[in-house]
């Protein structure tokens, strides 16, 4: 289609005089990039992506003494992850430029990121088990998991630096440290919930927009930007971000409640352990009657208990209000107002396939 549209231009040109010709030239020069991009993108399925980035961080050289700082960092990384963050930013590149491995070092620089609020976040939560191995604080102790994950945003900013084009450095790093301190600004509202029982779903949504939506979509636009996009393609790309953000972090609440531990590799219930405002716990309040409601603040006041009676009695209120339901139709809503923004990319709809696989595979997880 493309050489078949050049062939045309060019006997359009033969037929014109030269300043003619010139200012035709000078005018298609003119258009921007992305307007001459639309044609179907070479790209590597989202397989052949995960193969080729697993090979990447596998190399990734940080390693030196002390190996008590280094070899954490090792360990959480080895394990893997789902890493979605650097392939929301490898798919979102590849939209509009083809050679992904171009931008392996800024997609490694996001996954060391959010590997390090993995160990803060165990840390905070008390969590014992992740990616169903030990947590850092537990294998170790806590003041490794403080430090190496300091480390690890260090590292992450040298991964973001590394062969970055000059022109995308500042918006790259602009992108960058504003959804870092927006994360910590989720992580405190997500701390001094546990104490506060009139937290609104509205303020719970703001919060998991923070902790956990901004990461997804600064990552898509980073992809966005490295890829030459135009501004508003970047920043339709953020907005699904936030959508497809906010219905992953309910479904990890969900799958906190409701998870296979053997697959989901945390351990069921440390949300209500923690008494974390999630969706479902404001939303049974909301709905219980007085009598469950009194159940309700009983267990989340509690001094004393055996935590699997806790989760046992919260998750039996949840069941009996049919919270699980409710909170699925909420992913629901959100996956569905994130593809609807992915439409609006001004890229030809067969290049964004492999992106929307990716988001529908998300959609199914549960892990
Ligand atoms: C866990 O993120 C933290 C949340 C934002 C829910 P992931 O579910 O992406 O964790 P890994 O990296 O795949 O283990
Ligand atoms: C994750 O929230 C947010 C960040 C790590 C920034 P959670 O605390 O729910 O994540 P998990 O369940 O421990 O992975
Ligand atoms: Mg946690
Ligand atoms: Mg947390
Ligand atoms: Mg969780």
């Amino acid at each position: 289609v493309c050489a078949s549209k050049i062939h045309i231009f060019v006997r359009f040109l033969f037929f014109l005089d030269n300043p003619l010709k010139i200012s035709v030239i000078f005018a298609v020069r003119s258009i921007p990039e992305h307007y001459l991009y639309q044609r179907i993108m070479k790209q590597l399925t989202t397989k052949e992506m995960q193969g080729l980035f697993h090979v990447y961080m596998e190399k990734l050289a940080y390693m030196r003494d002390p190996k008590g700082l280094y070899e954490p960092i090792e360990y959480v990384l080895a394990i893997g992850g789902k890493r979605i963050r650097p392939l929301l930013l490898l798919l979102a590149y590849n939209l509009y430029k083809e050679d992904v491995e171009a931008v392996f070092s800024q997609a490694a620089a996001l996954e060391t990121y959010h590997n390090f609020t993995l160990l803060h976040d165990d840390l905070m939560d008390k969590a014992d088990k992740r990616r169903g191995k030990p947590t850092v604080h537990k294998r170790w102790n806590e003041n490794t998991a403080i430090l190496s994950g300091d480390a690890m945003i260090i590292l992450a900013y040298q991964f973001l630096m590394k062969d970055c084009p000059t022109q995308y450095v500042k918006p790259v790093m602009e992108v960058f440290s504003q959804t870092a301190l927006e994360v910590c600004e989720g992580q405190q509202w997500d701390m001094e919930f546990e104490h506060r029982n009139d937290v609104s779903v509205d303020e719970y949504i703001e919060m998991i927009r923070l902790k956990t939506s901004v990461l997804l979509a600064g990552s898509l636009k980073i992809g966005a930007i490295l890829g030459g996009a135009s501004e508003e393609d970047a920043r339709k790309l953020y907005d699904f971000g936030i959508q497809i953000g906010l219905a992953f972090q309910l479904q990890d609440d969900y799958l906190d409640v409701y998870g296979d531990p053997k697959v989901f590799g945390k351990n069921i219930g440390g949300d209500i352990l923690c008494n974390k405002k999630t969706f479902m716990l404001i939303t049974a309040f909301e709905q219980a009657d007085a009598g469950t409601r009194t159940e309700l603040m009983h267990w989340i006041t509690a001094g004393d208990y055996m935590p699997e009676q806790k989760i046992a009695a919260v998750t039996a209120i949840y069941n009996k209000e049919k919270i699980g339901e409710l909170c699925q139709k909420k992913i629901e809503d959100y996956y569905g107002q994130g593809m609807r923004l992915l439409e609006q990319v001004q890229v030809p709809q067969e290049n964004k396939r492999h992106l929307l696989d990716f988001v529908v595979g998300l959609m199914h997880r549960n892990l």
